[in-house]
């Protein structure tokens, strides 16, 4: 008989590099409280945001996404060719299908990559690092492209409160690869559906569906007339900001630390921590459950950039690692969560 062939395995895996793209639009507390009664001093005290960044009309998730992937290959020293795998994390790609990575790869040069997008709202980017370490680990692919990309700004009501005035678009991407010493902590992920509607898209395209039929059913009435506000028609963004806050405080703590346990670390021994940009206080509350010392550098780029989902956490990355380049080499704690509920984590080396 004859013997299978299996894949030689790469012992360890490691981020080579780091990118980001930021729209340059700023959108202002002032602007915010325009559409719902708050203000700059309660939306700076309950979230930490002062402005956040906004994508153009003409800007897409595939663009910022390109953008992110191609500063995060130079910053590499990889070309697009040697990728074997594309993953764009994303909530706000709007298909269905074909996938953002698809096109992605495409762009690049990357074909004929693997690609596919993951949807896992805020801890995308976290189950991507997941992936792209196990493919490489297990030699399925030498190098793979990771990449949150959201432009949240295409599924957000201005007047709604309990979340549109946290959001903001951007892109954030790493390059992962094989290494001599290892880089890449194990992943600790999960979910927790029984919060399934704590926060996410007030209705389905299936309701749209619905919605047409009924007004061609009604001798071809536009679908407009049969609705109160747009908002109706167009799935957008909403939250119950308590559930989740009182989620991400109590449980994501002990997610974290369980991911400085599997690695075999101690928040001391951290240089930096990069918890997804959700809400300053929660990174607050973070650090003080997780007894993070005072000389690890917490990444605070919320902000500026707002609440980013699946881009939060390589965006405040590369804005660490320019603003703190003596970072670069030290060990990082990251966690993603969010809609769904999903969460992931692991420590890295920083590139
Ligand atoms: C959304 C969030 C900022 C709201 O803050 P909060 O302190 O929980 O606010 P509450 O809902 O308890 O409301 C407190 C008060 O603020 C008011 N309020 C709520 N939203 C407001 C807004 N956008 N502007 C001004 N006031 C607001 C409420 O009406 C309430 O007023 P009252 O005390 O007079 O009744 C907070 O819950 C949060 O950040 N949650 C987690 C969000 C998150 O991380 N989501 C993404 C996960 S990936």
């Amino acid at each position: 008989m004859a013997t299978l062939q299996q894949r030689k395995t790469n012992e360890f895996t490691k981020v080579m590099g780091v990118g980001a793209y930021r729209p340059e639009k700023r959108v202002s507390n002032e602007e915010i409280i325009q559409w719902i009664d708050s203000s700059d001093e309660w939306i700076r005290q309950r979230t930490g945001i002062v402005t956040r960044q906004r994508a153009d009309a003409d800007t897409s998730v595939i663009d910022m996404a390109e953008g992110a992937a191609r500063n995060a290959l130079e910053n590499a020293g990889i070309s697009a060719d040697q990728l074997g795998a594309v993953i764009v994390s994303t909530v706000s790609h709007p298909f269905a299908t074909p996938s953002a990575s698809a096109k992605l790869a495409d762009r690049l040069g990357a074909t004929p990559a693997a690609a596919y997008d993951i949807s896992a709202a805020c801890a995308g980017y976290c189950y991507g690092i997941a992936q792209a370490d196990a493919l490489v680990h297990s030699g399925q692919v030498e190098y793979a492209l990771v990449v949150g990309a959201e432009k949240l700004s295409d599924f957000i009501d201005n007047h709604e409160r309990t979340i549109s005035f946290l959001l903001g678009d951007g892109a954030g991407a790493v390059v992962i690869g094989p290494s001599d010493t290892p880089g890449i902590g194990p992943t600790v992920w999960g979910s927790d559906g029984s919060k399934y509607d704590a926060i996410g898209m007030t209705h389905s395209l299936l309701d749209i569906r619905e919605l047409s039929l009924a007004a061609q059913a009604d001798g071809g009435a536009s679908v407009g007339s049969i609705l109160e506000t747009e908002a109706q028609l167009w799935p957008t963004m909403r939250q119950d900001g308590q559930t989740v806050f009182r989620w991400a405080v109590w449980e994501m703590a002990k997610v974290a630390q369980r991911a400085l346990d599997a690695a075999g670390v101690s928040a001391a021994d951290l240089a930096a921590f990069i918890p997804h940009q959700a809400n300053m206080r929660i990174i607050d509350e973070m650090v003080k459950q997780l007894g993070v010392p005072e000389n690890v550098v917490v990444a605070r780029d919320i902000a500026d950039s707002g609440n980013t989902s699946a881009a939060s956490i390589p965006l405040a990355t590369h804005r660490l690692l320019q603003e703190n380049p003596e970072l670069s080499g030290g060990l990082a704690l990251q966690i993603g969560f969010g809609a769904g509920l999903v969460f992931a984590a692991q420590v890295i080396v920083l590139p």
